[in-house]
């Protein structure tokens, strides 16, 4: 992860809002991102197309132009891309082809979404309030390898179809690498996941981690079977610290730990490559049903931009106020209706104005 190179910083960041409330929300993080731009930290966007609307715009979900633009910027930040218009799975192209081929290309085979309970939240939250207390977990998904990208066999008017779970060590060492590391700076806990009472790709995944371990002794190591820890994760989420997960489980797992921070457009996330090149986006979808009513959570994606700050710009700083002052609002109350229940809910407007305030 890179350290500010720098000063004045000048950094040059893609801008793919996407389709349904990915370009609400995007809006929402480039204002904060405004506001904590100054001499020092000059950010320049720019906007290019991906997903749905770039499939009927240009044909492709993820257009040559779309891809330039983010090979000779710093950074990549996207909304979300989806939706009815697109979803009928046996169309030749699909949104979700840009974002998987973007993660791709650029190799950004580290995929981190912090999940923490915030305690003015957890008296609505669907989990018993007591259960949340001290809840931080980071997940560390492996986004370019697994099932996601394995062999595959597929007929649109056939009677079989086959995906495969495939992993080389080297792609589970790396993974786990950052996980390590990570348990370093946080708790010092690690916990795999995997099925290796079942699948072989499992048990190579365990004798990987396991293997890297010898290097990291300091950290204390667990492994739990994907189905265990899914009920794990919901009767005692506050156990985990860091947690370590192939692509599909990972997957999983981390929209039903969204549970925990009180709702899905809570998460931010970062998939990152070795050089620290690196997306950033909310863990949320395009949520079509909500889409243009200017009422979306920001949250998500305006600690996406938190970590772009800090993962690829090395803007510590910034990110950790961006952070607080996010923190800051729901602790004064600031709610969208996704977090309301009872309460009367806000725009995304109004909360991410209520966010910049907190920043000044
Ligand atoms: C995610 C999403 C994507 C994934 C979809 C949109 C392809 O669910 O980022 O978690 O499965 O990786
Ligand atoms: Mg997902």
């Amino acid at each position: 992860m890179s350290t500010r190179p720098r000063s004045p910083l000048r950094a040059d960041i893609a801008v793919l809002p996407g389709d349904g409330i990915g370009p609400e929300v995007m809006a929402a993080a480039i204002a904060v991102l405004e506001r904590v731009s100054s001499a020092d930290l000059q950010l320049t966007f720019h906007e290019a197309a991906m997903g749905g609307h770039a499939i009927d715009e240009f044909g492709d979900p993820l257009p040559e132009s779309t891809l330039k633009t983010c090979e000779q910027v710093d950074a990549i930040l996207l909304g979300a891309v989806g939706g009815p218009k697109w979803s009928d799975p046996s169309a030749p192209l699909r949104p979700e082809q840009g974002l998987l081929a973007l993660r791709q290309k650029f190799d950004l085979f580290a995929n981190l979404r912090p999940v923490k309970a915030y305690p003015s939240l957890s008296a609505q939250a669907p989990l018993r309030s007591d259960l949340l207390t001290g809840v931080d977990i980071l997940f560390v998904r492996e986004l370019t390898g697994g099932i996601y990208f394995g062999e595959r066999h597929e007929q649109e008017t056939g009677d079989s179809a086959y995906d495969t779970m495939f992993y080389r060590e080297a792609e589970v060492l790396r993974a786990a690498h950052i996980a390590f590391q990570a348990a370093r700076g946080r708790r010092n806990l690690l916990t795999s996941i995997d099925k290796a009472n079942v699948l072989a790709v499992s048990r190579l995944w365990r004798r990987s981690v396991e293997k890297l371990h010898d290097e990291f002794r300091d950290v204390q190591l667990e492994h739990l079977l994907v189905d265990a820890a899914a009920m794990h994760l919901l009767t005692r989420p506050a156990d985990f610290d860091v947690i370590l997960a192939g692509n599909l489980f990972g997957d999983i797992l981390s929209d039903e730990a969204s549970v925990l921070a009180g709702s899905l457009g809570m998460l931010p996330s970062a998939s990152l490559s070795a050089d620290g090149y690196g997306m950033y986006e909310p863990v949320h979808g395009s949520a079509p049903d909500i889409a243009g009513r200017g009422i979306a959570n920001p949250t998500g994606m305006i600690l996406s931009a938190a970590m772009l700050l800090r993962h690829s710009l090395g803007c510590e700083t910034e990110a950790a106020a961006i952070e607080n002052a996010v923190d800051g609002v729901l602790e004064a109350g600031a709610r969208t209706a996704d977090i309301a229940l009872g309460a009367s809910p806000i725009s995304t407007q109004e909360f991410t104005e209520a966010v910049i305030e907190q920043l000044a």
